[in-house]
């Protein structure tokens, strides 16, 4: 199959495109509004962007009823997120906070998790994440107009928590940490036996 791309209706280019990219990680990505009112989003247009400064990027689309989705909202009103991942055992409780919620609702309470107190953010993280990393805005693009049109959000991370669980011998234990990714359509990766490959050179 070739294409170009520009005469694929958008309904074809998303499944394309995260069909294409897998598996994505997942930021779970917890905010507050200027009121104190908690958000909890995943976001899988995820990804690290730059290690000094340590900054994580994420892609909110334009809703396909306009506006804002509530993450971003937050986002550019606090200038603050943490972003906590999704180890196998909270996967479903990240699924429920994925709903189109009103921005009034707490999606913690919803999805059943705890707050745990951030130390540089006023945003919480879960409580249940082994790993939370807590980030201010350092800028965000739009990619475009309209539904579908990302908006990456770069954070520069200022805190970083791990549990004494995922962290061994002076490193994150990523066998520990058992975490999912997404693939296409409602389907999900599990961490399965990694295996190691020497880069050239090193
Ligand atoms: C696993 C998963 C990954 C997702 N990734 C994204 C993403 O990368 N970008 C996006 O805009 N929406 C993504 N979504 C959808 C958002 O989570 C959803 O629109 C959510 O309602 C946004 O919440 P908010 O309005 O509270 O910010 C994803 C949903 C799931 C379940």
């Amino acid at each position: 199959m070739d294409c170009d791309i520009k005469t694929l209706p958008p309904e074809a280019v998303y499944p394309l495109l995260v069909g294409s990219v897998q598996p994505r990680p997942i930021a779970w990505v917890s905010t507050q509004d200027l009121l104190g009112v908690a958000n909890l989003a995943p976001f899988s247009f995820f990804t690290v962007a730059s290690v000094k400064p340590p900054v994580l990027a994420l892609s909110i689309l334009t809703p396909a009823g306009g506006g804002e989705k509530d993450t971003l909202a937050n986002i550019r009103a606090t200038g603050e997120f943490v972003v906590n991942v999704v180890p196998e055992h909270l996967a479903e409780a990240m699924n429920l906070s994925c709903g189109p919620y009103a921005p009034e609702v707490d999606e913690f309470d919803l999805a059943g998790v705890g707050k745990a107190r951030s130390r540089q953010v006023r945003a919480p993280g879960v409580e249940q994440a082994p790993l939370r990393f807590e980030c201010v805005l350092n800028q965000c693009l739009a990619l475009g107009d309209g539904a579908g049109a990302g908006n990456l959000v770069l954070g520069e991370v200022r805190h970083v928590h791990v549990a004494d669980e995922a962290w061994r011998d002076g490193r994150v234990a990523s066998k520990a940490l058992a975490l999912v990714g997404k693939l296409g359509g409602d389907e999900f990766s599990r961490a399965e036996a990694a295996f190691s490959l020497r880069r050239p050179g090193a």
